[in-house]
């Protein structure tokens, strides 16, 4: 009697408080077996009624435990309820992808200098990623080797830089123009730990009345040092871009060697993350721009890249598998 009593009034508030239950009353070495082993001590002619009372006391704490269990599994094994004083458990948060956050940095240094966001499509047609960009008829670039096309004539195809967007805010925004275009781009390439066929850019482009070549080196200068240090030193190469002229290519002093020398930059110092340019003319033709009234910088990089560089991650296909052991690892980035 007074077992059952206890039994009933037993409180728990945990899988493990449960079993302490069972382990107490009903395993080989619990309180009821001891009754039963006490059995044989019961006069003859109590054996039959204190039997099917120890029998019922043992159903009854089975069933006791089997039903506090079940309860306990189906809530997660939550005492809420028991306690309605103890803390709450704390709930586990994402994390940022860590391409989302160097983009954000990357938004907020231009921001400091004036430059809004904007965005375009990522299904493009052939004038916004080629023609209006001063691409001639038969760039490579053009090919079926470099560019996704959904339909051919008229061409649909997915961009394969955010230079389109250039275009698109030319043609509906009269200069003063200053602006950063951060998106997806596409391109037919292998996949490997270097490349990969989806990736991202952020575009910049500033049109307005006098802006020079100096304008966008000073720019550029500042964007590095605040994204790679204040130490980092900029060099710009030439090069060519259809839609640029002249056009650069800009490396940054490497900021894992310090210049030293390393294998990240390939013992050079440098390091590559942007193509950039004064806007073509006729590019700002091709949007009912004056060229003659108006000049402007462009330039583009490659997130992944920047991202690879600033968090010494050897493998750009990191980025798309969205293994969570790769990615908390910047939990405590911004
Ligand atoms: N669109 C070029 C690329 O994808 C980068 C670029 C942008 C170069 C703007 C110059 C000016 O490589």
């Amino acid at each position: 009697k007074a077992l059952q009593e206890e039994i009933k009034s037993a409180v728990v508030s945990n899988l493990e408080e449960v079993d302490e239950l069972r382990i107490r009353y009903i395993s080989k070495k619990g309180s009821i077996n001891k009754l039963f082993a006490d059995f044989k001590n019961v006069p003859a002619e109590q054996k039959k009624e204190v039997g099917k009372a120890i029998n019922d006391l043992k159903d009854f704490a089975l069933d006791k435990i089997n039903s506090l269990k079940e309860s306990f599994e189906s809530n997660g094994n939550s005492d809420i309820g028991s306690d309605l004083t103890k803390p709450g458990e704390p709930m586990k948060l994402g994390t940022r992808h860590p391409l989302a956050i160097v983009k954000n940095e990357i938004i907020s240094i231009f921001g400091r200098l004036g430059f809004t966001v904007a965005e375009g499509p990522e299904i493009e047609d052939d004038w916004h990623v080629f023609s209006a960009l001063n691409f001639p008829p038969e760039h490579p670039a053009r090919d079926m080797q470099d560019t996704f096309f959904i339909e051919k004539d008229p061409d649909v195809l997915l961009r394969t830089h955010t230079s389109s967007v250039q275009i698109r805010v030319m043609e509906r925004t009269q200069p003063p123009i200053r602006a950063i275009f951060p998106g997806r781009v596409f391109r037919n390439e292998a996949i490997s730990a270097r490349s990969h066929c989806i990736f991202h850019q952020i575009e910049g482009l500033y049109v307005d009345e006098n802006v020079s070549f100096a304008d966008l080196k000073q720019t550029l200068l500042y964007f590095a040092k605040e994204l790679f240090g204040e130490d980092t030193q900029i060099r710009l190469r030439p090069s060519y871009f259809p839609f640029t002229e002249p056009s650069a290519e800009m490396d940054v002093s490497c900021s894992i060697c310090g210049g030293e020398g390393c294998n990240v930059c390939k013992y050079t110092g440098w390091l590559e993350i942007l193509g950039c340019g004064m806007v073509d003319p006729n590019v700002l033709e091709a949007c009912s721009i004056d060229s003659k009234k108006y000049t402007g910088f462009a330039f583009g990089m490659g997130i992944e890249r920047i991202t690879m560089l600033k968090y010494g991650i050897k493998d750009i296909r990191h980025f798309f598998e969205n293994d969570v052991r790769f990615l908390k690892q910047f939990e405590s980035a911004t």
